[in-house]
């Protein structure tokens, strides 16, 4: 019935500028009751970082940045839910206009710059659902003007800790001045040793299991990602996401006027090179903890290519712009189709199985799935 809905007033959403639309989307949600979240098909369980989760299919984080509607968008058949990106201190983001439409890419390009109404209105409306069903994790990320960033993230971890399930530390927004740095190895070991440490001392103290995660750049090259991965790896995170939005701009876009927009281009153009570093990250991580993959997922069987390529779960934003929430059970459908013709009794039988050949030659790899 949503999804009928979103085509009805799509035409409408869209002569809209992409905030304007994007509130109205939050706001009309905000109108449904909650709603328990609808079992799946048993074969989309996937357990990973001490979670069930009833089907792989996620909302990537930026969707419900200050935690409106977690349970509505649950409602809407998502396996699990990020919220954010969250700052300590509440912070407006860049100027308007700050996030673009490129309808012939099917991408969108944004430079919100982490607006955020800050940790205590957010941790307030995780503490109104706590005891609700359903997967919720919240992307944290560091104030512009904080003079020490480890201790945002710090502040962070401590405080919603037992407020949701997961935590990713975003390492790789590309519009807050600096933030991406925080990648290389030397900052990267003293955050995630510190983090992890005020995870262990938050959860113990409650009793709770708080997954923590890091959420990394499609533009790292392999050497860079050599460091990471060990890094994240010694520091004992639950996971890792891959990837955030990219600052390149491939060659090939049509909406070529809004592609000089400065900010991370998110969406198709990202396919390719999202799912060829998620396929880099796996076969570094050789299994030790699951993977999110992210970027550019449309389709069923552009989400059956994150899975090929080494992703346990899967995320997505940009794809709902054009398609709607109607895209989730499609895609739940068509990786359920895949498995029965794979022969494949669960997802996790085909997790990884063409790592190597994507991490080399995404086009070719997938071109040749395709086939
Ligand atoms: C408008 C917008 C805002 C976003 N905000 C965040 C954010 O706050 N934190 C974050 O880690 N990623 C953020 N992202 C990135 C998405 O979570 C995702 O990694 C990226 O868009 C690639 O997925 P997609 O191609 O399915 O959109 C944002 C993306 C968009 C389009």
């Amino acid at each position: 019935v949503i999804g009928a809905l979103f085509s009805l007033a799509r035409p409408a959403l869209h002569v809209l500028d992409p905030e304007t639309a994007h509130h109205a989307s939050i706001r009309a949600l905000s109108l449904l009751p909650p709603r328990a979240p609808q079992p799946d098909d048993p074969r989309l369980n996937v357990s990973a970082f001490g979670l069930d989760f009833p089907n792989p299919v996620g909302l990537a984080a930026g969707y419900d940045k200050q935690c409106d509607v977690p349970d509505q968008l649950l409602g809407l058949g998502f396996g699990f839910v990020e919220c954010g990106g969250v700052t300590p201190l509440p912070q407006p983001g860049n100027p308007r206009p700050r996030v673009f439409r490129l309808p012939r890419d099917g991408a969108v390009i944004n430079r919100f710059g982490l607006n955020s109404d800050g940790l205590s209105a957010v941790s307030q409306r995780l503490r109104r659902r706590r005891g609700r069903p359903g997967i919720v994790g919240v992307n944290l990320g560091a104030n512009k003007e904080t003079r020490d960033r480890i201790a945002d993230y710090v502040m962070l971890v401590t405080r919603l800790c037992g407020l949701a399930q997961f935590l990713t530390i975003n390492i790789s927004s590309p519009n807050t001045p600096g933030l991406r740095d925080l990648q290389g190895e030397a900052f990267l070991d003293e955050l995630l040793a510190r983090c992890v440490a005020a995870r262990d001392e938050a959860d113990g103290a409650i009793g709770y299991r708080t997954a923590l995660l890091i959420k990394i750049a499609p533009d790292l090259d392999e050497a860079a990602l050599d460091g990471l991965v060990a890094t994240a790896l010694a520091r004992g995170v639950d996971g890792l996401i891959v990837s955030n939005t990219t600052t390149a701009r491939p060659a090939d876009m049509k909406e070529s006027a809004v592609a000089g927009e400065a900010g991370g281009l998110s969406g198709r153009p990202l396919f390719l090179r999202s799912t060829q570093v998620l396929a880099q990250t796996a076969l570094r991580v050789e299994g030790r903890v699951p993977l999110i993959g992210v970027g550019g997922i449309d389709s069923a069987q552009a989400a059956i290519a994150k899975f090929r390529a080494g992703a346990s779960l899967v995320q997505l934003y940009s794809a709902l712009v054009y398609q709607g929430p109607g895209l989730v059970p499609a895609i739940k459908d068509g990786i359920l189709d895949h498995l029965r013709q794979a022969g494949a009794a669960r997802i996790e039988d085909i997790v990884g199985a063409d790592m190597a050949a994507i991490a080399a030659d995404p086009a070719a790899a997938l071109q040749m799935q395709a086939a």
